[in-house]
Order: C-alpha cells, then sequence, then structure tokens
C-alpha cells in the first residue's frame, strides 16, 4: 500500500540485534527501507543485515555504543558517506539498572541517565541534524510503562530516565515539527526478552503479576512492534507528532487511575471464564 511504502527510505535502528530493535529493522526493510543497523553486539546486527540483504534492501550493521555521543557523532558520519540521509530513527537500544532507591549509587543512576538519556539524545539530536537539512524525517523514541507509571522493585534510575524520555520527545516535537521533522515516543509493557526472562524464572509469581495488569492476557513480543514502527516511519503518520503511544495490552488504560489490585482481580475473574 502506497500509504506505507517505505522504499528510497534510510532507516537507522538500535538495538537491532535482537528484541524490539530487530523487530522494528526486519519490518522497515519489509515495507521496503535501507537500513542501518546500530547494536554492541555486532555479530547480532551483522545477523539482522543479512536478513534484510536477503530481502534485496541495502543494510550496514555498526557497533557504536549508543551511550557515547563522541561514537554517535562519528557512526552519523559513517551514515553520511554510506547513505547520505536519514528518513527514521529508530532510537530504541539501552540498558537500565536495577537498585533500591535507598541503596543506588549516584554512579549507577549517571551510568543509566547517560544511557537512556543521553544517549537518546544524542541520537536524536545527529538524526534530527540531518532531517531538518532534508526538510523531512521521523523519530519513533522507546520510552516504557516507566515512562507515566512507577513500577517499583527496583527500577527508580529506569523510570527517572524514561520519564525523561517523554519529555524530551515532547520538546523535540514542538521544535521541529513544524520544520518537517516528527518525534514520537513508543512506551512498552513487559515485552518478554532475555532479561524479562530471568527475572520470571528467579520470580516464579512475576509472570502472573505482569499478566494481572495486561488486559489482553499475554505478555508482548518483539513483533507487536512492527505495525507501529512502519505507521511511524511512512507518510500513513503524517499528522502524529509528540505522541507518547502506549503499546501494552491495555495495560496503561487500565491502570488510569484505579487500583491495580482490584483491577487485577477483575481480569483473572474474567479469564477464568
Ligand atoms: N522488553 C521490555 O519489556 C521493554 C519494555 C519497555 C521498554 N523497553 C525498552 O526497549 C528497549 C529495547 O528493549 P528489548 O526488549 O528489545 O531489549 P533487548 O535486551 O532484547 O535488546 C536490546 C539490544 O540493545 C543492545 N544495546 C543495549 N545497550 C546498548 C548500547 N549502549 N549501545 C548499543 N547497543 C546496545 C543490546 O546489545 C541488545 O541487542 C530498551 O531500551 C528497553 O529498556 C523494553
Amino acid at each position: 500500500m502506497k500509504l506505507f511504502d517505505l522504499r528510497g527510505k534510510v532507516a537507522v535502528v538500535s538495538g537491532a540485534a535482537q528484541g524490539l530493535g530487530r523487530a522494528t529493522a526486519l519490518a522497515l526493510a519489509e515495507c521496503g527501507a535501507d537500513a542501518m543497523l546500530v547494536d554492541r553486539n555486532l555479530a547480532g546486527a551483522e545477523a539482522t543485515a543479512e536478513q534484510i540483504r536477503e530481502m534485496g534492501r541495502r543494510a550496514t550493521a555498526s557497533a557504536c555504543d549508543v551511550s557515547d555521543p563522541d561514537a554517535i557523532v562519528a557512526f552519523f558520519r559513517q551514515v553520511d558517506h554510506e547513505y547520505g540521509r536519514v528518513d527514521f530513527l529508530g532510537n530504541i537500544a539501552g540498558d537500565g539498572h536495577l537498585a533500591r532507591p535507598e541503596d543506588l549509587t549516584v554512579a549507577d543512576l549517571h551510568k543509566v541517565l547517560q544511557n537512556l538519556v543521553v544517549g537518546r539524545f544524542s541520537m536524536c539530536q545527529e538524526a534530527g541534524r540531518r532531517m531538518l537539512a532534508q526538510g523531512r524525517g521521523s523519530i519513533m523514541n522507546i520510552g516504557s510503562l516507566a515512562s507515566t507509571t512507577a513500577l517499583g522493585r527496583g527500577h527508580i534510575a529506569y523510570s527517572m530516565a524514561m520519564g525523561a524520555v517523554i519529555q524530551m520527545t515532547r520538546e523535540l516535537s514542538t521544535e521541529w515539527s513544524c520544520r518537517g521533522v516528527r518525534v514520537n515516543c513508543v512506551t512498552p509493557a513487559q515485552v518478554v526478552n532475555p532479561s524479562l526472562e530471568a527475572r520470571m524464572k528467579d520470580d516464579p509469581g512475576l509472570e502472573g503479576r505482569f499478566l494481572s495488569g495486561i488486559p489482553i492476557g499475554r505478555l508482548g513480543r518483539p513483533e507487536d512492534i512492527q505495525g507501529l514502527a512502519v505507521l511511524l516511519a511512512s507518510d500513513a503518520s503524517a499528522w502524529i507528532t509528540g505522541a507518547i503511544i502506549p503499546m501494552d495490552g491495555g495495560n496503561t488504560a487500565m491502570n488510569a487511575g484505579g487500583t491495580p489490585g482490584h483491577q487485577g482481580t477483575a481480569v483473572q475473574q474474567f479469564r477464568g471464564t
């Protein structure tokens, strides 16, 4: 469909070795985009690039660390050299750090802010400068449920950082959308990945607690981002900017001003019928 056609566009996608980044890169390529992939796991990013090349698109992998602004500047020079333009940024890679508020060290807090706030900003800035010069472009930042709601369980640093990603998105959208650059933020709830699987293995009750907050009745899968990524990269979303878009199986709607314990019970009863 022409509205979703990404042929001739160049996408930069971070975290492309696995999970949400890989799923994003593959979906964009399926709709026609060429891709410059970033992941500190170069072998993983290269495997995704190979899959994209098999679809007949161009793809290159880079081991750029997205928490290092100097490395990001160098990476975008490589994009200029190899592709000459950037139409879409999937700003996805980034780590948190779990610690109770009373135990979190300032050094670890700085690391998380560097990774998720400064790193995401530097990616936006470098991509945005090029998009502004082109007069068009689209950025999809990945936030989290933790951008808008407290998770507990040691997520203090992650939540502080992800909250900032939302405000960064709104500010960038406000400054750039009149110059052709749209900036949106997707806020996923729990999407299965290796670290989530490890945490669910350590705490056998955790998956059930997650599910009690997800009315759709299952955890997210990396592929769940594919439709949104294509929408935001394409002209189909030409008037969507500054939006915070939940990708959460209904979690945000369900907990909006409610009492999770009560609602969780209701969902379990519903599933039992
Ligand atoms: N999975 C979830 O439940 C969930 C929910 C909300 C938000 N998020 C956020 O979405 C993003 C992706 O999540 P995912 O589930 O795909 O994670 P994942 O762990 O499956 O994949 C992350 C990828 O990013 C790469 N990466 C991490 N830090 C990097 C860095 N500094 N430089 C370069 N590459 C780096 C990793 O090597 C890995 O390939 C993360 O920022 C995460 O916090 C995830």
